[in-house]
Order: structure tokens, then C-alpha cells, then sequence
């Protein structure tokens, strides 16, 4: 007989919404407590997907009067590193929603408290969750594609150019991820860090990066609902992986035509790979031996895999904590200000690997 694990959420917005289907999915899992400043709010998502689930809208007491095993932190950004160290802190393992912090000297604490703990921690880079990425990661483990050279990989929105999920301008959900003073940064913070995620996965860390951001102020406007639009909109990247590949690395919210697409290329010296998960989450299509010189692709299909949620869930039931854990999130916070000192500075920026 599997524990019962108890889960708490903080932050019942959108995406918390995700967070309860995708975990009360899993056998033997329920959200004993909810907390958000917003206690209506907390209220109600309570009453839609836990009703015997105990509302909060402090953290701390939350924490002490239910001893949760975990705690889904589905707060803004900004809060992601003040509320997920209370909570190692408290003694309860953390499932953050990325990006991990809002500067790398976070990310590298958080990393660093949840090492120094022990208790489980993850990262919700949840487009791992397509088995499609976990197939590619292992071709390229086993070497499938022979040595990776050329790398192209995108992730498209279009919520600014139309109104595919509201009206953006009097939205407080959209109008926080446009504004720095509200911890966001910009679409390279909010799904830039999902496709950088997606292609290094597969590929290794990034050596270099040379990047530009930009903000279509001209277009969107500088202001509204008393929020200043200065987070960046688009950002493009030139990238060198540790492994000598070249990359282009591209993301927007002003691709019209796409409401929410990401795409992986992968070429190597002994076949190439590619996902577009607006096909399938589960197919992927491949280019290797004999059918290199024609060219010939073919389609295939992973095989299923854990989500990042079920991950989590393991990882409290066996103690032994799973990919993509904080120091992973910490990888990637520190690409993303990469691009921001390279594109503050013209210039390209080295990681260290
Ligand atoms: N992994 C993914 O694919 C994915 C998708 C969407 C959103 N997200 C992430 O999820 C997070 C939340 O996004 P969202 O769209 O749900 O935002 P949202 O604005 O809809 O919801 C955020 C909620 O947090 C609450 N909140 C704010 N500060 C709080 C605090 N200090 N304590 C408790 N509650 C607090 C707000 O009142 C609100 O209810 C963001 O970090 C976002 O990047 C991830």
C-alpha cells in the first residue's frame, strides 16, 4: 500500500489549476491545504478541486498547522525563491513553477538550502513531460544522431498580437509577466526558459550565448492597467553548446499564427532529429543511416514517460529526488542572464560548464 502524499498549493491563479488536475490524477495523492493572498481566490480553488482542503493566505501558518509532505509553489515569479526557501526551511520538499528565481544568486540558494536538506525538488519544466523530448534525449544519449552540430529551436506566442487568451491590456495574469517591477522577465523569463530547457536537455549545457531582447513598446504602448510594459517581448539567441554545436534559440509573443508552439531540431553527424509539439507531444521524426543521403524521415513514436508531477510524487514516496531538480533551474537562470548582460552589453557571454 503506496503513502498517502499530502500536498499543499500556494498560489491558486491560473496554472494552479493545472498543478491540482494533474496531481489528484495520480493514485493516492490529495491537497490537504491551499494558501494565497488572495483568500477568495483560495476559496474557490479549494471548492473546484479539494474541498476538504484547510484555506490560508499565510504561507507560515500553512506550513506549521498542516505539515504538508510537499508544496506546490504556483506563485508570480517573484515570490518563487522568498516562498519555496520558507519552505525548505520548514522541512517540506518543494515543486516550484519555473522560472526557479528572478536572478541566478537565487537560483544558486535555493539549489544550495534544498541540497544541504535533502528533501525533494523540482523545477516544473513541464514540456518534459512530452514523451517525444525524453525520446530525443535518449537517442542523442546513446548516440543515435552521432555528434550534435546544428541546433534550432523555438518557442512561439502570439497573446500580445490577438486576443487568444483575453484581453491581455486588463488582465492582471498577462500585465504582471510585462512588467519588470513586477519580477517578470519578459518572455525570456516566462517560455524562454522552457525552450532553453528543451534544447539543452537533449544536447548538454551552453558554453556561449550572444543574445537580443526586445520590447515593442511603439506597438504595445508603455504602460496599462498601471503596469510599466518594459519586460522584453522577443528574444532571439545565438548560442555555442559545450559540445561545439551552433544554435539559434528564438522566442515571442508576437508570433502571430501561433498560440502556443515549440519546436526542436537536432542535426547530427550520424542522423537528425526533429519535434513540433503542435503535431504530437509523442511523435518525432527521424532522419538516420541509410536514409541520410536520400533524405528520408520517418515518424516514430516514444514511449510513454513520467510527467514532472508524477516525478515529484515518486520522489516523496522513495526519498530519492529526480530530474529537473533546483540546480537544474539554476542552470538555466544563469543562461538567462547571460542574455540579458549579453544583449545589455553587445556582446557574447560565457557560462561556465
Ligand atoms: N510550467 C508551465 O508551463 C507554466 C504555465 C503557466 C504558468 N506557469 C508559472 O506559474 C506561475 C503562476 O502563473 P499563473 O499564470 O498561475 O499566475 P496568476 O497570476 O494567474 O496566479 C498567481 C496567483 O498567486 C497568488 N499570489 C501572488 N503572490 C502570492 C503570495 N506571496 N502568496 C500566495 N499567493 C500569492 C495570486 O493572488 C494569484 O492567485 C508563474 O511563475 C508562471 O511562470 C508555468
Amino acid at each position: 500500500m503506496k503513502k498517502t502524499i499530502r500536498l499543499a498549493v500556494v498560489g491558486t491563479g491560473g496554472m494552479a489549476n493545472a498543478h491540482a488536475e494533474r496531481f489528484l490524477a495520480i493514485p493516492g495523492v490529495e491537497i490537504c491545504a491551499v494558501c494565497d493572498v488572495d483568500a477568495g481566490r483560495a476559496r474557490a480553488y479549494a471548492d473546484k478541486h479539494a474541498p476538504g482542503a484547510v484555506v490560508f493566505s499565510d504561507l507560515g501558518k500553512m506550513l506549521v498547522e498542516t505539515r504538508p509532505d510537499g508544496l506546490s509553489n504556483v506563485t508570480p515569479d517573484r515570490f518563487h525563491a522568498p516562498l519555496s526557501i520558507q519552505a525548505l526551511e520548514a522541512g517540506v520538499a518543494v515543486f516550484c513553477e519555473k522560472p526557479l528565481a528572478t536572478s541566478a544568486v537565487d537560483a544558486r540558494r535555493m539549489a544550495a538550502l534544498a541540497a544541504e536538506t535533502g528533501l525533494p525538488n523540482m523545477v516544473n519544466f513541464s514540456y518534459r513531460n512530452a514523451p517525444a523530448i525524453q525520446e530525443a534525449a535518449r537517442m542523442v544519449r546513446e548516440g543515435a544522431l552521432g555528434r550534435i552540430v546544428h541546433v534550432e529551436a523555438s518557442y512561439l506566442q502570439s497573446w500580445l498580437a490577438c486576443d487568444i487568451w483575453g484581453d491581455w491590456r486588463t488582465t492582471p495574469a498577462w500585465l504582471w509577466r510585462l512588467s519588470s517591477s513586477h519580477g517578470s522577465l519578459g518572455v525570456l523569463g516566462d517560455i524562454g526558459v522552457h525552450i532553453l530547457d528543451f534544447a539543452t536537455f537533449p544536447v548538454g549545457p551552453l558554453a556561449r550565448i550572444n543574445a537580443r531582447l526586445k520590447t515593442f513598446r511603439e506597438i504595445k504602448g508603455a504602460e496599462a492597467g498601471g503596469y510599466t510594459l518594459d519586460a522584453n517581448d522577443s528574444a532571439v539567441m545565438h548560442v555555442e553548446f559545450a559540445n561545439g554545436a551552433l544554435g539559434v534559440i528564438h522566442t515571442s509573443r508576437w508570433a502571430s499564427g501561433h498560440a502556443n508552439s515549440l519546436a526542436l531540431r537536432l542535426h547530427g553527424t550520424l542522423g537528425a532529429l526533429r519535434i513540433d509539439l503542435d503535431r504530437s507531444t509523442t511523435d518525432l521524426d527521424i532522419c538516420t543511416g541509410e536514409d541520410l543521403r536520400k533524405p528520408l524521415w520517418k515518424t516514430i513514436t516514444a514511449p510513454p514517460s513520467p510527467s514532472t508531477y508524477e516525478r515529484f510524487v515518486e520522489a516523496l514516496r522513495s526519498g530519492v529526488n529526480d530530474q529537473p531538480d533546483f540546480a537544474r533551474g539554476a542552470e538555466i537562470q544563469a543562461a538567462l542572464e547571460a542574455c540579458v548582460a549579453s544583449d545589455a552589453g553587445g556582446t557574447t557571454v560565457s557560462l561556465s560548464v
